[in-house]
Parts: C-alpha cells; sequence; structure tokens
C-alpha cells in the first residue's frame, strides 16, 4: 500500500462531528475506549483501511491531512509536556486516540509525561542538546522507540499540529537497509545492553539487575526486524567485531532514509520493529510556535522473539494498553 494514505472527505467529517461530540460530553482521549459504542461503525472501517499496520518494507506511512480539521488554530505551542493545557487539544486529542485505538492497543508509561495516553512533543529551554524529544539543537539519532522495553510500541504514532520550519522526521527502515549477511547473522545472535532514555530519567536506577540480553535483529515471517537506540547502548567492551557490525548498521539506515516533513494534520504511523526513526535538528524560538507533535503508542501483534519476555524492562509500568477500538486488533 502506498505511503501517503487519504480518508474520504466524507469520513474526515464524520471523525470531526464524533469527536467533537465525545469531547463535548466530557470524553478524553484515556476514556475513549470506555465509550466505544459511540463511535460510528463506518468510521471504524474507514480508519481500518487506512491504518493497516505498515507491513511495507518502507515500515511507516503518512495519514496525510486526517487530523486537518482540527490543527486550524491549535493554540500557542506550550513550552513543555507538563504546561500543556489538556483542555486546549481536547478535541484532537480525542480524535487522535481515536485513530490510534484502531490501529491497535494504545497505552502510555506511568513514568513518562505523567502517564499520559497523548504526548507533546515541543522543544524545551534546557534540553536542547539532549536524546529526548524535547531536544532541538542536536540531531535526535535513530532509535525505535522504547527499545529498552520487551513490551514497547510495535506501533508509534506522531500527529503534527505545527511545523512551520518543515522540520524533517527521518524513517529509515531496516528492510531496505544494506546489511551484509555476516553482520545481520552477528547481529541476530549477539546481544547488547539497552537502557531507558533521558525521559525515564528517576525512575530507574543502574542498569536495572539486567544484562546484555538484547538482539539488534530478528527475522519474523514478514521481514526482518530491528531494535535500535544507539545513545542509549551499552555494547560488550571485548566485542569490537560486534560494535563494528553494530556501526554499520546506523549507516546502512543514513543510506536507505527517507525524510517526512510532517504537516499540520498529518499522522505519521512508523512500524516500530521494522524503521527507526530520527529527527533534524532545528532552532527553536519558544515564542509559542515552535513545532508540535503529539505521540500515541499502540500495540500490534506480537512479532518478537519468546526470549524478550523474560526481560523485566526496568520495572517500567504501562498505563494501558487499552483494548483496540478495531475487532481484531
Ligand atoms: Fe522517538
Amino acid at each position: 500500500m502506498a505511503e501517503f494514505r487519504f480518508l474520504h472527505e466524507e469520513a474526515k467529517a464524520l471523525l470531526h462531528r464524533t469527536s467533537f461530540a465525545l469531547a463535548a460530553d466530557g470524553v478524553t482521549a484515556e476514556t475513549l475506549h470506555l465509550h466505544d459504542q459511540r463511535i460510528p461503525r463506518a468510521l471504524i472501517t474507514e480508519l481500518g483501511d487506512v491504518t493497516s499496520v505498515p507491513q511495507s518494507d518502507s515500515g511507516y506511512c503518512v495519514l496525510k491531512g486526517i487530523l486537518s480539521d482540527f490543527t486550524e488554530a491549535p493554540g500557542p505551542t506550550p513550552s513543555s509536556w507538563d504546561t500543556a493545557d489538556p483542555g486546549q487539544t481536547r478535541e484532537l486529542d480525542v480524535a487522535f486516540a481515536l485513530i490510534a485505538g484502531v490501529t491497535g492497543r494504545v497505552f502510555g508509561w506511568r513514568s513518562q509525561q505523567d502517564g499520559r495516553l497523548v504526548h507533546d512533543i515541543v522543544p524545551s529551554k534546557g534540553f536542547e542538546n539532549m536524546q529526548v524529544g524535547a531536544s532541538s539543537a542536536v540531531k535526535l539519532e535513530w532509535h525505535t522507540e522504547d527499545s529498552y522495553h520487551p513490551d514497547r510500541p510495535e506501533l508509534l504514532l506522531l500527529a503534527c499540529v505545527r511545523n512551520p520550519d518543515g522540520v524533517g522526521t527521518d524513517v529509515a527502515s531496516v528492510r531496505r537497509a544494506r546489511l551484509s549477511d555476516e553482520d545481520a547473522a552477528l547481529l541476530s545472535t549477539d546481544p547488547v545492553l539497552l537502557y531507558p532514555d533521558d525521559s525515564y530519567a528517576g525512575s530507574w536506577s543502574g542498569d536495572g539487575g539486567d544484562s546484555a540480553r538484547m538482539l539488534t535483529l530478528w527475522e519474523t515471517a514478514d521481514g526482518l526486524c530491528m531494535r535500535f537506540d544507539p545513545p542509549y547502548t551499552k555494547l560488550p567492551d571485548d566485542r569490537p567485531d560486534l560494535r563494528a557490525a553494530w556501526e554499520r548498521l546506523g549507516e546502512a539506515l543514513d543510506s536507505c532514509a527517507t525524510t517526512v516533513r510532517a504537516e499540520p494534520g498529518d499522522v505519521v504511523v512508523v512500524n516500530n520493529d521494522v524503521a527507526a526513526h530520527a529527527r533534524r535538528p532545528f532552532t527553536a524560538r519558544y515564542d509559542g510556535t515552535d513545532r508540535w507533535l503529539k505521540r500515541i503508542l499502540a500495540r500490534g501483534p506480537w512479532q518478537r522473539l519468546e526470549s524478550e519476555r523474560d526481560e523485566p524492562g526496568y520495572a517500567q509500568v504501562q498505563v494501558g494498553p487499552y483494548p483496540s477500538l478495531h475487532p481484531g486488533r
């Protein structure tokens, strides 16, 4: 299926009406799953068609303009996730949660953004040079989301509220990366240690008792999958061959990357087991006009190694996952 997908105008109007009616009755993104009977079946069906898990080799798709009716006047970009007023974008958040809820089982992390389901990704003062979503001045390096955890999302959804400077999100699929058979074999058999990124700071200590047990690559019936987060990886000191292969994977992703310049109303859906993502650096203004994304994480069909099920995941606790709005997902 094409990487750009469109919801037809009638369905967009139905999404608009439904989300406004639910929000007017006090329904939020968090409580939406309790009100699934109020969501028209026709809307679920239409959304189901455009949001089918991107199993293509590209590992992503863009739901072009699907939320454009909600991003015309979103108000100023908040200065940080914790100063964002949920009331400011309630209808948008409900509509985004509805789309995400059709893709799979949505969830949050208790120790990330206060356990919220819809995350605000905005540049924040003091975070400019960090490897977290609130950074701006540095390239946010290649990563698959929440790589450190066995229950990380299969799907990552990013909704663009505002992106006046056209800041690019890079996406690169492991299925398009030119890796030698030797490197693929090494990265599929020899583990590394992944640990939580700085957005979880304070919620775990040391290495959590974990060890280098995470495999970077694995094969599924649909193709190769990946778990990769270089800034938050510890490689065994005595394995220069593994390090070299792992670095060549990063270079191979560079070589096959696509840049998505999301516009207001676009939703980018990434298959988090197939594609890594990164963000280009930009200069934040902190004047209410900066780039503003919303993020929702979703679980999909399990396509991971059985050995992952025993990982402790640094004792991180999920909020949800909530039941999917789409039968069978
Ligand atoms: Fe990310």
